[in-house]
């Protein structure tokens, strides 16, 4: 089972990230995207990327054209057709997952290997509606974020994965320069088992005004060698996604500590979704953290 086209649906933070190493690793790449002006976004955001790294003198203008000539963007379903691998990374609602899988096992051919970037919901869940054929074809596939500086993979095994998908997944992970680890179906997996927890507990803190949003991540930053403070990361992966994480988690175990905290939902009902947004618990310009936002 040999991959060297991917298809990626949703080329939002994660989708364009993915698209990129891949490109980067030599792949075909297909993105996919709802509509125009994200189909843009995504393509300007992976551009933005390059335009750094040739400022930097890290890649030349012939490599990015080279890596731009591998790279296609669609609105269809049916461009996604011939690839070997599609990744879907579609928000973290299980309903749209659901739907994409749908769709994507409609227009796929039979052995083309579909998993899934999502950060909680089991992989079982998002294949239990398709047919049995496609089911030894099915894993995750969970990145970090930023998709390019992140070394950690991990690949989720189902019950039903077969030996080839998951052997082609390390292949993969390993051409594109990355660590793979295997991780069970179990909502979270290992990392957002033990790091959602965490980022909440730092959110209902700051809602019971234990300290300002600076000195708490000062305190994790500088007290634990943290690389940024969880509510500076909490912007950096996005308020939305961490509650609708929060949700599938808090469904499965049931535990207080996964349940989204009220000034989460207040944040993301306001539309303060943190970096992708303008604000969070930070205000931001394009990719620079500003002062923290006054709660
Ligand atoms: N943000 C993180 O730090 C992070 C880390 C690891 C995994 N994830 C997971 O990756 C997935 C995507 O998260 P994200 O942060 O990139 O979200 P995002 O909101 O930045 O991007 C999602 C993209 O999907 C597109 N989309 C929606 N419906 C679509 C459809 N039907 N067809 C094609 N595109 C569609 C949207 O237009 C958007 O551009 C989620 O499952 C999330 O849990 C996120």
């Amino acid at each position: 089972m040999e991959i060297n086209s991917i298809g990626i649906v949703g080329c939002g933070l994660m989708g364009a990230g993915i698209a990129q190493v891949a490109l980067e690793a030599g792949f075909e790449v297909t993105a996919k995207e709802i509509d125009q002006p994200s189909l843009d976004r995504g393509l300007a955001r992976i551009q933005a990327q390059w335009d750094k790294a040739v400022a930097k003198g890290k890649r030349t203008p012939d490599e990015i054209a080279g890596f731009r000539a591998r790279m296609q963007g669609t609105l269809q379903w049916t461009a996604l057709a011939d690839c070997e691998l599609v990744i879907e990374a579609v928000p973290e609602l299980l309903e749209l997952k659901l739907r994409t899988f749908k769709e994507l096992d409609r227009c796929l051919a039979p052995s083309t290997v579909l998993c899934s970037n999502t950060s909680s919901i089991s992989i079982t869940s998002l294949i239990a509606g398709l047919g049995p054929d496609r089911h030894p074809f099915t894993a995750g596939l969970h990145f970090f974020n930023p998709v390019p500086a992140m070394p950690l993979v991990e690949i989720i095994r189902t019950v039903l994965s077969s030996a080839d998908t998951v052997q082609a997944l390390q292949a993969f992970v390993a051409r594109i320069g990355k660590t793979p680890v295997l991780a069970p179906d179990s909502p979270g997996f290992i990392v957002n088992r033990l790091l959602v927890p965490f980022i909440l507990d730092a959110i209902r803190c700051r809602e019971q005004q234990l300290a300002t949003t600076a000195d708490l991540d000062a305190g994790m930053k500088l007290g634990c060698g943290h690389p940024m403070g969880p509510l500076h990361l909490s912007d950096f992966i996005g308020l939305d996604t961490i509650a609708n994480v929060a949700e599938v988690m808090f469904e499965a175990f049931g535990e207080p500590r996964f349940k989204a905290p009220s000034l989460l939902k207040q944040l993301v009902a306001a539309g303060r979704l943190g970096r992708k947004s303008g604000s969070g618990f930070y205000r931001w310009e394009g990719e620079l953290r500003l002062e923290p936002v006054a709660l």
